[in-house]
C-alpha cells in the first residue's frame, strides 16, 4: 500500500513492537523484523545482518526497561539504552535510514510544575533514565536521520502494564492503595505507533514528544481503571514515601506536547484512549470465559 521505503521493526515482541507490529499488518505496510536472539543491539555486527542498504527506516522498540533493575545494573541498561543505540545509529548513517527511537520522561528532573519542552535541559532523575539520555545524545553524535520520541507511563491490553496490573488485582482485593503525588501523562502504544507513523510520514525529524492528551496522577488513572474492572473496588490516595522503590520516580513529567500536536493534530484525551484499551480488555475476557465455556 505504502509509499513508505522498506522498514525494519526492532523488538517487535515488546509492548510498544507488538502494537507496531499490529498497526504495521492493518494498514497492509510490509515491513522485516529483527529480535534477540539474531538480533542483540549491543553486537554490531549483528546490527549489520539487519540494517542492510535496501532499509530506508529503523523502527527501535527495544530497550533495557526495568526502571528499578537498573540501579544495580546501571551497566548493562547503559549497554542496551546508550551504548547499543550508538551502534545503531552508526549502521542507519552507513545505509541513509531514517532512525525512529523512544526515550522517556525520565531523562528530565521530574520537579518542574509545567509540561516540559522538547528542548527542555536533560537532568534524568534515575538510572534508566541517564542510560536513556545516552542513547539520545548516541543518536544526535552520529548525525543520522532521525526521530527520537519521547513517551511516558505507556499501558496496552498486551505485556506487563499498569492498566493490566490495576484491573487484576481490583477483581482481587476490597481496596487498592495508588500514589496520589506523581503526575504524568499515560500512553496508549497503539496511540504510540499510530501517531509515530502520521508523523513518518509528514516527515517530522529530530526531538519530539507523544503521549495521551491531558494529566493525572496514577491515583487518578487508576481510579478509572478500577471503576471499570470491578465498582466495588476502593481506590485509596497514598504518598511515594509509603511505598519506596530502588529508583526515583519523578514527581512530575508531563512532556509539553505542543510541536508534535502543529504536525499530527490534538493528541486524545487519556480517558478516551483508555476507554479503548479498557473495552479491548473486557472483550479478550468475555472471549476466553466463552472458550472454556464451550
Ligand atoms: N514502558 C514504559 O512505560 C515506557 C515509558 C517511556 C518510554 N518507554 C520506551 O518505549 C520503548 C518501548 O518500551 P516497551 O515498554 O514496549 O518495552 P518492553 O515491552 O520492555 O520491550 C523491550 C523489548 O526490547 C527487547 N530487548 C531487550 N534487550 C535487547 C537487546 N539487547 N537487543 C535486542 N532487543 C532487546 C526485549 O526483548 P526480550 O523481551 O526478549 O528481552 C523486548 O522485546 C523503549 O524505548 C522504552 O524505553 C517506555
Amino acid at each position: 500500500m505504502s509509499a513508505l521505503p522498506t522498514i525494519l521493526l526492532i523488538a517487535p515482541n515488546g509492548m510498544l513492537g507488538t502494537a507496531w507490529r499490529k498497526l504495521l499488518i492493518a494498514k497492509d505496510i510490509p515491513y522485516r523484523t529483527a529480535a534477540l536472539p539474531e538480533f542483540d543491539i549491543t553486537d554490531p555486527n549483528a546490527i549489520a545482518k539487519f540494517v542492510t542498504p535496501d532499509i530506508g527506516v529503523v523502527i527501535n522498540c527495544c530497550a533495557y526497561t526495568n526502571v528499578d533493575g537498573a540501579e544495580e545494573s546501571e551497566e548493562i541498561a547503559t549497554l542496551v539504552n546508550g551504548t547499543g543505540v550508538g551502534y545503531l545509529a552508526q549502521a542507519c548513517k552507513q545505509a541513509d535510514a531514517l532512525l525512529i527511537h523512544y526515550s522517556t520522561d525520565y531523562v528530565f528532573n521530574g520537579v518542574a510544575t509545567e509540561p516540559y519542552k522538547v528542548d527542555g535541559p536533560i537532568e534524568p532523575c534515575n538510572a534508566y533514565g541517564r542510560s536513556k539520555a545516552e542513547g539520545e545524545k548516541e543518536i544526535r553524535e552520529h548525525d543520522c536521520q532521525h526521530l527520537i520520541l519521547r513517551t511516558s507511563w505507556l499501558y496496552a491490553p498486551w505485556a506487563k502494564n499498569f492498566v493490566l496490573t490495576i484491573s487484576k488485582y481490583a477483581k482481587e482485593r476490597d481496596s487498592l492503595k495508588v500514589v496520589n503525588d506523581q503526575h504524568g501523562r499515560p500512553t496508549s502504544v497503539e496511540h504510540l505507533a499510530a501517531t509515530s507513523l502520521k508523523l513518518i510520514e509528514e516527515g517530522a525529524r529530530g526531538t519530539l514528544h507523544v503521549t495521551d492528551g491531558g494529566q493525572c496522577s496514577w491515583y487518578d488513572f487508576a481510579v478509572v481503571i478500577a471503576e471499570h474492572a470491578n465498582p466495588a473496588c476502593k481506590v485509596v490516595p497514598c504518598t511515594s514515601a509509603e511505598y519506596p522503590l530502588p529508583a526515583l520516580r519523578p514527581k512530575y513529567s508531563v512532556l509539553d506536547l505542543g510541536p508534535t500536536e502543529a504536525i499530527v493534530g490534538k493528541m486524545p484525551d487519556w480517558h478516551e484512549n483508555l476507554n479503548n484499551v479498557l473495552n479491548q480488555i473486557g472483550h479478550k475476557e468475555a472471549q476466553e470465559v466463552q472458550q472454556k465455556a464451550s
